[in-house]
């Protein structure tokens, strides 16, 4: 089959090995160096490739109605239209989606007026989540326990400061608590199914320190997450939220991925997003045994029928990042060693990285690469990665070294 796939990042070099590696023709726009050793590389405009199923990585593209676009052409696309799309192009709109369908989320309350929003935070204690309105890339999230800094942040985020538009509305929501899953389901628009569960590092330090990022890094399977909890996660959040758009008359074509936190009271959804996640994809997607390009043309068919099966194995992701990410990533280190690793159950999925006049591969953006891993279990998947990265350099890079260490000691992982 001729796929074309949209974007430039890890996930999209991890889907486009996915589909390389049963035999597809892959065309990327824009692609980076890693994808263009296994796929034609488009200068665009995407609709103007040929091909029989058009693939969209990032958000931003399917909330300004690209999707849309396409099927207007006739073609056969995985990822929401504009309508649909609003679930991650809107936190406040997908609040109140949830809110409708009755799914297990954290309580909210949306404010555009500062004194109002100030005033909310004055009312309780402790720890307080405040939440971008728009899209601002995995970054416009703060949890924090101190109310000065809260207000803070809201007064920034208000006054359109700190995200422009997408910033001028806030969610402020509950602090919910436990470890944190993702689960990449895909949807063709009547159901969905889900592939196997991973987890996700959001800040940029160990422990979980530091500002929010786009993603440091991801494990797939998850310990003690086994095909009970996915079926409960199903039935609570997946398929009332299926039912919902229905009821709204969205047909919903692509990849739903349910960000979830397992509290005490059970799974709760922190977010939905309208595309696989990244860098989840670079650890769920190899588990795949099956397909993948197949599954994807059912679901953009709207009749998914392949049911997917994982490998036992584990995977682990560390993502390279670039001096001052996310704050103020700085471009251009060149990099040594990524293209030299051969080593096998190994593979170097390119993200921010260009290749200069030179030839030499240079940072061109703050997650650079996703150095992955195949082993028997996550510690030895883990070892592994860790032992690639060493031979990998540019100025600066930095990245977390604590990417599925507790996971790797739990025993007896249950392989979801
Ligand atoms: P989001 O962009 O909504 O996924 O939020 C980014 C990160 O902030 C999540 O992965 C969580 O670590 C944290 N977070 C978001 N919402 C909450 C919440 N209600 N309670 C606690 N932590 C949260
Ligand atoms: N890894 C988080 C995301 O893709 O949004």
């Amino acid at each position: 089959m001729r796929i074309a796939v949209y974007g430039s990042g890890g996930r999209e070099h991890a889907l486009a090995s996915a589909f390389a590696a049963h035999g597809h023709d892959v065309t990327a726009f824009p692609g980076n160096p890693g994808i263009a050793k296994i796929a034609s590389i488009s200068s665009g405009p995407f609709e103007e490739i040929e091909a029989e199923l058009y693939v969209i990585g990032p958000e931003a593209p399917l909330v300004a109605g690209l999707a849309d676009l396409l099927r207007s052409q006739g073609k056969l696309v995985v990822g929401p239209g504009r309508d649909g799309s609003q679930l991650e192009g809107s936190k406040a709109w997908m609040k109140e989606i949830l809110a409708s369908a009755k799914i297990p989320t954290a309580s909210f309350r949306t404010f555009s007026d500062r004194e109002s929003a100030v005033e909310h935070l004055k009312s309780y204690d402790g720890p307080y989540v405040i939440k971008t309105d728009g899209l601002a890339a995995g970054k416009g999230v703060l949890v924090t326990e101190s109310r000065e800094e809260a207000i803070r942040d809201v007064i920034e985020k208000l006054s359109g400061q700190a995200f422009g538009v997408a910033g001028t509305t806030v969610v402020i929501e509950e602090a919910m608590e436990g470890p944190e899953l993702s689960l990449l389901v895909l949807c063709d628009g009547n159901k969905g199914v889900a592939l196997a569960p991973a987890q996700d590092f959001k800040r940029v330090y160990d422990g979980d320190r530091g500002p929010n990022t786009g993603g440091m890094g991801a494990f797939s399977p998850v310990p003690n997450v086994g095909q009970d909890l996915v079926d409960l996660i199903t039935s609570e959040s997946i398929d009332p939220l299926i039912r919902e758009f229905k009821r709204r008359g969205i047909d919903y074509r692509g990849v739903l991925y349910a960000g979830l936190m397992l509290t005490k009271q059970g799974p709760k959804i922190v977010e939905f997003n309208i595309r696989f996640g990244d860098p989840e994809t670079q650890v769920v997607v190899p588990r795949v045994k099956n397909d993948l390009a197949q599954m994807l043309f059912e679901v953009a068919s709207g009749k998914l029928e392949t049911e997917p099966e994982f490998i036992a194995e584990a995977m682990v992701t560390v993502v390279l990042a670039a001096e001052g990410y996310p704050v103020s990533p700085r471009t251009g280190a060149v990099i040594r060693g990524a293209e030299d690793i051969d080593l096998d159950g190994v593979q170097i999925f390119h993200a921010g990285t260009k290749r200069a006049a030179s030839g030499e591969l240079v940072v061109g953006g703050g997650r650079v690469l996703n150095v992955t891993a195949k082993g028997r279990d996550l510690a030895a998947a883990r070892k592994l990665a860790y032992e690639s990265i060493s031979g990998i350099y540019f100025e600066n890079m930095q990245y977390r070294m604590d990417i599925a260490l507790s996971a790797s000691k739990v025993k007896d992982t249950y392989c979801g």
